[in-house]
């Protein structure tokens, strides 16, 4: 899908005004000139360095977070797991000179573009919907962040100020609902620690390290990610970019916390703690790369090849929420191949507004599967974005609730009216799931 020159010609010079390095090539926000050489430079600290104690340490604590009877099936895909939760480490810290800010998108699948083959950098159930950029900054600092809003734009936004790349807790955020974009697509925040209530500014304090900036795409066929571009407009001189040395010791440091946070936390204390197929109650917090306006719900699966987990989702007040499936080691897998996740767009509803998803191994023929990619363990993490923030009335809330069953007795206990599919139908569901995964790389 290509856009009008015209609108093609607003996005390009909106850029350009800022600086050329953040100019996007032909219609693709995500594919920057930064983006090129920030994933070269990360790529050549992975090469070069082998982190063999920092990934013995991980490996050892996913393990244990696990519990140690680990199948086969399980251990033959942790240490490609760990690979991307150290590449992840790096591209965290590639982009973190608050004197030099660029813009990164990270967390997601391996990819081949630019002429790189850049590793996956994927941890802590990436969400194949967001596309998850970075920004660093400094509170005595200031920002002006620009952005371009396709049309369609992406289903949910946030911009997160975080203390912290690894444990990500929200110190403030501006979310999509509040963010104010002018008629021809454009808007402007700003990023200071001035406590001034104006439109699109977001006050940094102490605490903040980090612009964290999700955009949640409900249909990937459609929807595009915003344009995004920084500009530093506090005076650098006197301030050389940081050296390789310090970006490679905070690769180091990011890999030890990620093992903490991401090993002993999300894989451990947030999900294997959880009896076995079932999810936890959907909570809401700021911590562990959550929002406050979001709310997470936890769990792992064990099936046989006939079995099926059913899960059924109230979506209470959320604007956007997805169910996806990971590997034992809190990853996707395929995740633009295979229908590992259905979000509020994607999804065929109940007759009452529920959702249901069939968990299983083999396509069970309804619309809703998640496809487990042939493993019999995994992990959920299922989240519901744009809630209130102040607690809200118990009537009208998130919800969740899982039973297994085998494949042959799926059919009497689905509801009447539940949305089926043939074969061709399948494929085709398949086909534009893979297309919109394919144009986040196209340009
Ligand atoms: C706030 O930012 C200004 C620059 O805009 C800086 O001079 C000042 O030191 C900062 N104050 C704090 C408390 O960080
Ligand atoms: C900080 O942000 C406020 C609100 O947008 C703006 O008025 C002010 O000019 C900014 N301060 C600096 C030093 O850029
Ligand atoms: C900021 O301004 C908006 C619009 O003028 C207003 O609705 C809001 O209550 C203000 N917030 C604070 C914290 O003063
Ligand atoms: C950092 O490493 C990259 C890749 O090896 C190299 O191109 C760059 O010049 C180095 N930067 C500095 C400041 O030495
Ligand atoms: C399900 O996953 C398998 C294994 O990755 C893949 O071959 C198949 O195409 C997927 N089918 C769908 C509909 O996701
Ligand atoms: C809504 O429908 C689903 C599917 O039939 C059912 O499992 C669920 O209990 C219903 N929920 C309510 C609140 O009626």
């Amino acid at each position: 899908m290509r856009l009008s020159i015209s609108r093609l010609q607003v996005a390009v010079t909106a850029f350009i005004a800022i600086a050329s390095a953040t100019t996007e090539l032909e219609d693709n926000p995500l594919a920057t000139l930064d983006q090129r050489d920030l994933d070269a430079l990360a790529i050549q600290i992975n090469q070069d360095n082998s982190f063999v104690v920092l990934k013995a340490e991980a490996k050892a604590a996913y393990q244990t977070a696990h519990g140690l009877l680990i199948s086969d099936e399980a251990s033959s895909s942790l240490d490609a797991a760990i690979d991307e939760l150290t590449f992840s480490s790096i591209q965290k810290a590639v982009n973190t000179d608050v004197y030099y800010p660029k813009v990164y998108w990270v967390d997601a699948g391996p990819r081949t573009w630019f002429g790189l083959d850049v590793p996956g950098g994927r941890y802590s159930y990436d969400n194949p919907d967001c596309i998850y950029r970075t920004i660093p900054i400094d509170h005595r600092l200031s920002y002006i962040v620009k952005g371009y809003r396709y049309s369609p734009g992406p289903t949910d936004v946030t911009f997160s100020l975080i203390s912290d790349p690894n444990s990500q807790n929200t110190v403030t955020s501006l979310s999509g609902s509040n963010l104010v974009v002018d008629s021809d697509g454009s808007y402007t925040i700003t990023i200071n620690n001035s406590s001034e209530n104006s439109t699109n500014h977001i006050q940094s304090t102490l605490l903040a390290k980090q612009l964290f900036i999700r955009n949640n795409l409900g249909d990937w066929t459609t929807e595009k990610p915003d344009s995004i571009s920084v500009q530093l407009t506090s005076d650098a001189s006197g301030h050389t970019p940081i050296s390789n040395a310090t970006i490679l010791a905070a690769a180091k440091w990011n890999l030890q916390e990620s093992i903490i946070d991401y090993g002993v936390g999300a894989l451990g204390l947030k999900t294997t703690i959880n009896a076995v197929n079932t999810l936890s109650s959907p909570s809401q917090s700021s911590t562990l790369g959550t929002l406050t306006s979001q709310a997470s719900s936890f769990g792992h699966y064990k099936l046989d090849d006939d079995e099926a987990l059913v899960a059924t989702l109230t979506p209470g007040p959320a604007d956007y929420w997805v169910f996806p499936a990971t590997n034992p080691w809190i990853i996707t897998t395929n995740p633009g191949n295979s229908q590992v996740s259905l979000n509020s767009v994607q999804s065929a509803a109940n007759s009452n507004g529920t959702y249901t998803f069939v968990v299983s191994l083999q396509d069970p023929g309804v619309y809703n599967w998640i496809n487990t990619t042939g493993l019999h363990e995994g992990t959920m993490m299922v989240r519901w974005q744009g809630l209130p923030t102040s607690s809200s009335s118990s009537t009208d809330s998130p919800a969740i609730t899982t039973q297994v069953v085998t494949l042959a007795e799926l059919s009497s206990i689905l509801a009447d009216g539940t949305r089926f599919v043939t074969p061709q139908e399948r494929a085709e569901q398949l086909a534009q799931r893979a297309k919109g995964y394919a144009q986040r790389l196209e340009f």
